[in-house]
C-alpha cells in the first residue's frame, strides 16, 4: 500500500527516487510523485505510473541531493493528480509523502480548517502535514519535534517522510505500523518502504520502530527519538537480498519468472531443514516453542488472501498429521471478532509481504490474550516477523508479481515441515510414514519442474477459455484450498468472475450456474475421495458443463469424462496442493494475458496491505 523512498547525500537524487519507486511500484500504481531541494522545493506529481511521472518530471527542473517519493495506492481520494503525494503544507514550506491511514482525519482537518488551513487535496496525509506545521508554528520548535507532538494527536497508521525549504539538509522520518527502512551509506542515508531501492546502494539498514522518529542530517547523520522523546541508539543490520532477485531475469513478467522459480524457491524452503540423511525435520526458528505446538489446545491460522489459503491447508496438514484442532480465520474478521482465546493456543500468523495490517493487528491482539504467536513470512525483518514469538520465514525470495505464486507454495512447505515435525515428536505421525512424506517432499522441486514442462499445453487450453465471463474451481479434501486459490488467481489478474467451491457443496447452489458456457476447473489428483469427485464431474457434465480437470499422471477415468485434463506427477495427497497449485497458476497467467491485462500490476490491487 504505497512506497515511500527518501535520499539525502551527495549524489543527485531524482535518479535514485525514479529507481526506487520502480522497485516500489508493486505497493502502488495509483499515481506517483517526487519533491526535490535545489534553491527551492521542486514538486512533481502525477496520475499514473512511475512511467508517466518520469515523462511529467522532465519538464520542470529535477536536480538536488535531497528529495522524497511517492507510488501511491489511493485510499482517501480518487487516483488523480491533486491527490498524489508529495504534499505541500499549506504555507508551501513543508513537503511530505505518507503511506497509511490516518482515522481521525476528519476531525482534525475540521479544527485546522477552523484555524484558517486550507486543503488542496482530499487526503489524509495532507491533514497530518498541516498539523505538523499547525503545532510548529504554535509550539515555535524545531520540524522533527513539531512531528513529534503532532503524531500525539494522530490515530492511525503511517510512515512519512518530510523535509522544510527553511532546512533542507535534513530529512524527518517516523512510522506506526507501516514500514519504514533506512539505509546507511557513506554519508549519505536512504529511506523506503523495503529494502529493495537501497541493496544497490548498501546493505546496512536501520528498521526503524513504531513511534519512533528518524532526523537525518547532512553535518549530524542519524539520529533516532522515539515518540516520548526518548534518544534510541540505531540498530544497524545487514541485508541478504541480492539485485538479480529484483529483476526479471529475462521472463516477460515478474509472475512467470516466479512461477518458474517454484523448483527452487520450495527447496530454499526445505534447506537446512531436513537432516542430511533425509530422515528428521527441523526448524531451527521454532525450536523453542515446539514443545507448546505439542501441548497446543488449538492452532488458530491468521492471513488473509493467498496466505488465508495457505492456512486452509495448514488446517488439514495440522489435524491430519499432528492431530490439533485448527481454525483458519481472515485476520480481518478475527481481529474485531472478540475470539475466545486461551494461553494453551497457538497462532500462526501467515502473511508473505509481513506487512499485511489485519494480520498484525491480529498478532497484537492474540498476543494481548495470552497466546503464543508463530510467524510464517517471506520478508525478513518485516513487522509481522518482528511482532512474533517465534517462526520460520519462508526463503522464497522477493516476490514483486502483484500476484502471490511462489510465496503460497513456500508458506505450504514451510506449513508441512512444521506438521511433519510436530506430529512425529508428538506420537501422531509413525516414523514409516514421517520419513516417507520427507522423501516425498523432497521430490516435490522436479515434480514442479515437470508440470512447468506443460507450460505451452496450458497456453493452448487458455486461448479456448479466455473469453469465459465466469469460471467454477471445484476440489475436496487437501484439493479444496487450492480450489480456492486457483480462483483467487484467476479473478485477481484476469478479471474474470470466478468462485473456488468444496466439490461436493456444489450441488447446495452452484450447480445452477452450471451450463455449457461454464468452465469448471476441477482438481481431481489420484487421493481420498477420487471415487467422489469423479461423481461430482459426472454431476457437471450432465448439466453440458465444461471440465478441465487436473489430474494425477496416467489417470484414465477422469480423462474419459472431462473435456480437457491437465496431468500432474502423482504425490501424496497431503503433498499435492504444492503440485496442482501450480498449472492454476499458469492458467491464469496466460488468460490475463490474451484479456491484455496488467499481469504483474493488476487494477485496484496492492502487494502489501498495510491499511486495514
Ligand atoms: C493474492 C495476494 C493477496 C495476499 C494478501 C496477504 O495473490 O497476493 O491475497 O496473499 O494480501 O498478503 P500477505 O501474505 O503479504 O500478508
Amino acid at each position: 500500500m504505497c512506497g515511500i523512498v527518501g535520499y539525502i547525500g551527495d549524489q543527485q537524487v531524482y535518479p535514485i527516487l525514479i529507481k526506487g519507486l520502480k522497485r516500489l511500484e508493486y505497493r502502488g500504481y495509483d499515481s506517483a510523485g517526487i519533491a526535490i531541494f535545489d534553491q527551492e522545493i521542486a514538486l512533481h506529481k502525477c496520475k499514473g505510473k512511475v512511467a508517466d511521472l518520469e515523462a511529467h518530471a522532465k519538464n520542470g527542473s529535477v536536480s538536488g541531493t535531497i528529495g522524497i517519493g511517492h507510488t501511491r495506492w489511493a485510499t482517501h481520494g480518487l487516483p488523480n493528480d491533486v491527490n498524489a503525494h508529495p504534499h505541500f503544507s499549506d504555507s508551501k514550506s513543508i513537503v511530505m509523502i505518507h503511506n497509511g491511514i490516518i482515522e481521525n482525519y476528519s476531525a482534525l482537518r475540521k479544527m485546522l480548517e477552523k484555524r484558517g488551513y486550507a486543503f488542496r487535496s482530499e487526503t489524509d496525509s495532507e491533514v497530518l502535514l498541516n498539523l505538523i506545521e499547525d503545532v510548529q508554528k504554535k509550539e515555535k520548535v524545531e520540524l522533527d519535534q513539531a512531528v513529534r507532538i503532532a503524531l500525539h494527536e494522530v490515530v492511525g497508521a503511517y510512515a512519512i517522510v518530510l523535509f522544510s525549504k527553511e532546512n533542507p539538509d535534513r530529512l524527518i522520518a517516523a512510522k506506526k505500523g507501516s514500514p519504514l527502512v533506512i539505509g546507511v551509506g557513506e554519508g549519505e542515508y536512504f529511506l523506503a518502504s523495503d529494502a529493495t531501492p537501497i541493496v544497490e546502494y548498501t546493505r546496512n539498514v536501520v528498521y526503524l520502530e513504531d513511534e519512533e522518529i528518524a532526523v537525518i542530517d547532512r553535518a549530524q547523520g542519524l539520529n533516532i527519538i522515539n515518540i516520548k522523546n526518548q534518544k534510541i541508539t540505531p540498530y544497524l543490520q545487514e541485508v541478504e537480498l541480492q539485485l538479480e532477485e529484483l529483476e526479471k531475469g529475462g521472463y516477460e513478467h515478474f509472475m512467470l519468472k516466479e512461477i518458474y522459480e517454484q523448483p527452487r524457491s520450495i527447496a530454499d524452503s526445505m534447506r537446512g531443514r531436513i537432516s542430511v540423511d533425509g530422515t528428521t525435520v527441523a526448524l531451527g526458528g521454532i525450536k523453542d516453542y515446539e514443545q507448546k505446538l505439542i501441548n497446543a489446545r488449538r492452532i488458530i491460522m491468521v492471513a488473509c488472501g493467498t496466505s488465508w489459503h495457505a492456512g486452509l491447508v495448514g488446517e488439514y496438514l495440522f489435524e491430519d498429521l499432528a492431530r490439533i484442532p485448527v481454525e483458519v480465520e481472515y485476520a480481518s474478521e478475527f481481529r474485531y471478532r472478540n475470539p475466545v482465546i486461551y494461553e494453551d493456543d497457538v497462532v500462526i500468523a501467515i502473511s508473505q509481504s509481513g506487512e499485511t495490517a489485519d494480520t498484525l493487528a491480529a498478532i497484537e491482539m492474540a498476543k494481548s490474550k495470552g497466546a503464543t504467536i508463530i510467524g510464517i513470512c517471506n520478508v525478513v525483518g518485516s513487522s509481522i516477523a518482528r511482532a512474533t514469538h517465534a517462526g520460520s520465514y519462508t526463503h522464497a525470495g522477493p516476490e514483486i508479481g502483484v500476484a502471490s505464486t511462489k510465496a503460497f507454495t513456500a508458506q505450504v512447505t514451510v506449513l508441512t515441515l512444521m506438521a511433519l515435525s510436530i506430529g512425529h515428536k508428538k506420537g501422531t505421525l509413525p516414523t514409516q510414514r514421517y520419513q516417507q512424506l520427507i522423501r516425498d517432499l523432497e521430490q516435490i522441486p522436479s515434480k514442479i519442474e515437470k508440470v512447468l514442462k506443460q507450460n505451452d499445453k496450458i497456453k493452448q487450453l487458455s486461448d479456448k477459455f479466455f473469453q469465459a465471463t465466469n469460471f467454477l474451481y471445484l476440489g475436496r479434501g487437501y484439493s479444496f484450498p487450492v480450489a480456492l486459490e486457483g480462483a483467487l488467481k484467476l479473478k485477481e489478474i484476469s478479471y474474470i468472475h470466478a468462485e473456488g467451491y468444496p466439490a461436493a457443496e456444489m450441488k447446495h447452489g452452484p450447480i445452477a450456474l452450471i451450463d455449457e458456457q461454464m468452465p469448471v476447473v476441477v482438481i481431481a489428483p489420484k487421493a481420498s475421495f477420487y471415487e467422489k469427485v469423479v461423481s461430482n464431474i459426472q454431476e457437471i457434465k450432465a448439466r453440458k458443463g465444461i471440465v478441465i480437470g487436473v489430474v494425477s499422471e496416467g489417470d484414465k477415468t477422469v480423462s474419459e469424462i472431462a473435456d480437457h485434463i491437465i496431468e500432474v506427477p502423482h504425490t501424496d495427497e497431503v503433498l499435492m496442493p504444492l503440485i496442482s497449485s501450480v498449472p492454476l497458476q499458469l492458467l491464469s497467467y496466460h488468460i490475463a494475458l490474451l484479456r491484455d491485462c496488467n499481469v504483474d500490476q493488476p487494477r485496484n490491487l496492492a502487494k502489501s496491505v498495510t491499511v486495514e
